[in-house]
């Protein structure tokens, strides 16, 4: 995999594992040099491969070391930011940890765990202020993440909201929302008669939301912070609930399906829209192989909470996206 890819992926992993708590696996895999060669080497095979293309102008094989390079150079400006911060934090400075917290974090820092529970930084990060700007840079992060540009082409938006066929005037939950990537199609195809329930575990994501559909002037969208292990759904409220790469996280899934199941009404659906198992896959966005819920087994615990399956589509790349009824 290439460098940017392995950054990429690591960042993706940490936001992800941040929700999770599977984040040390990753922390260790970022620590620089540890794919083998030490970093000072691999950039100054780097900077050769790119010399070398750079003065035969062969402008497509200039850009992967190029990237490769700035990768490899933003972390090393990362960690020694992060070493100014220790030493501010020994020092007991707290308005210049402050500053460098700031810089840290303005420079793409994304090892929100490692500035959590390191002793060493624990004089800054005891305090709420300090912690709060640590979230808001995480959420920035994941929105990112959620709302990236190249995530239309395996996601299909268009595609996935055709086969949900919502209806205008229909009642439907968006269980953990994030961005709002698909709150805001579907408060699009209920239209002023229906509603769209958003619910995340997560203010910063609510938050975000409301900015969005303020900017669209959508007034069907009612966002709600809920627990992790109940969408606090009113029973028989729901035409669709749509989950997208979500069930991952929740950790009693029988339970929870039984909540949905409590919630529709009478025809409604359950979709579920998650990453396949498929532990030998690169895939930039996937969770974890161990977070990824095969397909098997997602049918066999909803079928315990009463949901059967009524419609499977095949046309995403890398994820499953299943239709579910009450029995
Ligand atoms: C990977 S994001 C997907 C967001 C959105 N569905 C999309 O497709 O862009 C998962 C979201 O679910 C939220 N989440 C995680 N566990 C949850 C739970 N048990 N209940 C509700 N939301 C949850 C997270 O905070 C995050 O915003």
């Amino acid at each position: 995999m290439r460098r940017t890819a392995v950054v990429r992926v690591l960042v993706v992993g940490m936001v992800l594992g941040q929700v999770t708590g599977l984040a040390a696996a990753a922390t260790e895999a970022a620590t620089p040099g540890s794919e083998g060669l030490p970093s000072a080497l691999e950039a100054a095979r780097l900077r050769a491969r790119l010399e070398t293309a750079l003065a035969a102008a062969a402008w497509d094989s200039a850009l992967a070391p190029a990237q490769e390079l700035a990768a490899l150079e933003q972390e090393e400006h990362l960690e020694a930011l992060y070493r100014v911060l220790r030493i501010h934090c020994a020092r007991e400075d707290s308005s210049r940890a402050y500053e460098t917290l700031d810089d840290l974090l303005g420079a793409g820092w994304w090892n929100h765990r490692r500035l959590r529970t390191d002793p060493d930084v624990a004089f800054l990060m005891a305090r709420e202020r300090a912690r709060a700007l640590v979230r808001a840079a995480w959420s920035r992060q994941y929105i990112g993440m959620l709302e990236r540009d190249t995530r239309d082409a395996m996601q299909k938006p268009v595609e996935v909201m055709a086969a949900l066929a919502v209806q205008p005037g229909q009642r439907v939950a968006d269980v953990g929302a994030g961005s709002g990537y698909f709150t805001l199609r579907l408060a699009d195809a209920v239209g002023p008669g229906g509603r769209v329930l958003a619910l995340d575990i997560r203010q910063e994501m609510l938050d975000h939301i409301a900015a969005r559909t303020r900017a669209a002037q959508l007034e069907n969208v009612e966002l709600r912070l809920v627990p992790a292990d109940d969408p606090q759904l009113e029973p028989g409220s729901c035409d669709l609930i749509l989950m997208v790469d979500t069930m991952h996280y929740v950790k009693d899934r029988v339970a929870y399906a039984r909540r949905l199941r409590a919630a529709l009404a009478p025809g409604g659906r359950v979709a579920i829209i998650d990453f396949r198992f498929d532990p030998q896959a690169v895939r930039e966005f996937a969770p974890p192989p161990e977070q990824q819920v095969a397909r098997e087994v997602l049918d066999s615990e909803l079928a315990e909470a009463g949901l059967v399956v009524a419609a499977d589509h095949g046309f995403l790349p890398e994820q499953y996206f299943v239709i579910y009824e009450a029995r």
